[in-house]
């Protein structure tokens, strides 16, 4: 027998928008408040029984254009969490083999009775335009090397969590920041909420441009280490890039990779976030 329960009243109600399209249109509060709600779903996910309510009768569609394991996996596991009855719209079989465009595809499945839409895309700006078209709620689970809200507010929750605070704290994001839209998403999120955010990494993966953010920009890891509380290691986006913006991979981790010896640089109490396994020298 399965028990389903209703999950916490939302102790905030400043949450007023149909779409998470990316943090950069989000304000302080609207960040708060998504942060908070997701403290209070800490306490679900360590029950035994995580079955709740909120989505019954709502049906949601998993609409990913490009690869994802961590991404679909949760929102699909989170929207089962809530009773959302879910489809997993797949490109390989379906009628955009056949000519049929993205607006068109994304209206057929909203006339099915769709109350929400997640998308993954290629091209920036995919969500906002199936925003503009549809009426149902969208949700950006990464456009190009555009925004990816969700791994932003991921990490930025992660980071409030341990470190007990956002202000004040100075985050290093490494790595790819040309082609990251997580380094984006991070940085919109974490300067409203009073952090101060250095991007790192060779000149070719950090655009000069991406000092207009309010963001420092340096290219050598071990003048920054030691003033960061916490450093975010990105992967760099081979699959966005030209050839060449880096000599090799081996000069690549010489110089951004994090090992035993890097981390001696570090404060003693630095968070490291990985968006997979550590080696164990820097776990
Ligand atoms: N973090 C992230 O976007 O991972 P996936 O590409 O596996 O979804």
């Amino acid at each position: 027998m399965s028990v389903e329960l209703a999950a916490p009243e939302p102790k905030t109600s400043r949450w007023t928008r149909r779409h998470l399209l990316g943090l950069e249109e989000l304000n302080r509060s609207e960040l708060e408040t998504i942060l908070d709600r997701a403290e209070e779903f800490v306490e679900v996910s360590q029950r035994r029984r995580k079955k709740l309510t909120n989505l019954k009768g709502k049906v949601v569609v998993n609409l990913f254009f490009e690869a994802s394991t961590r991404t679909r996996t949760s929102f699909g596991l989170a929207a089962k969490r809530l009773s959302a009855d879910t489809i997993d719209f797949t490109t390989g079989g379906s009628s955009l083999s056949k000519g049929e465009s993205f607006i068109d595809t994304a209206k057929n499945i909203e006339a099915m009775g769709i109350d929400g839409i997640v998308v993954r895309h290629s091209v920036p700006g995919a969500p906002h335009l199936l925003a503009q078209h549809l009426q149902c709620s969208i949700i950006n689970a990464g456009d190009g090397a555009h925004e990816h809200p969700t791994q932003g507010l991921l990490d930025i929750f992660t980071i409030r969590r341990i470190k007990g605070r956002l202000e004040g704290l100075t985050v290093g994001l490494v790595g790819d920041i040309a082609h990251s839209r997580v380094a984006r998403s991070n940085i919109h999120g974490l300067l409203k909420l009073g952090a101060k955010v250095i991007v790192c990494g060779p000149p070719t993966l950090v655009p000069q441009s991406i000092t207009r953010l309010g963001v420092e920009v340096s290219f050598r890891l071990n003048d920054i280490l030691p003033r960061c509380d916490v450093i975010n290691m990105l992967r760099i986006q081979f699959e966005r890039q030209r050839n060449g913006l880096f000599p090799s991979v081996h000069e690549y981790a010489h110089l951004f990779g994090m090992d035993s010896d890097r981390l001696k640089l570090a404060k003693p109490d630095i968070l490291l976030l990985a968006p997979g396994p550590m080696p164990a020298a820097a776990e």
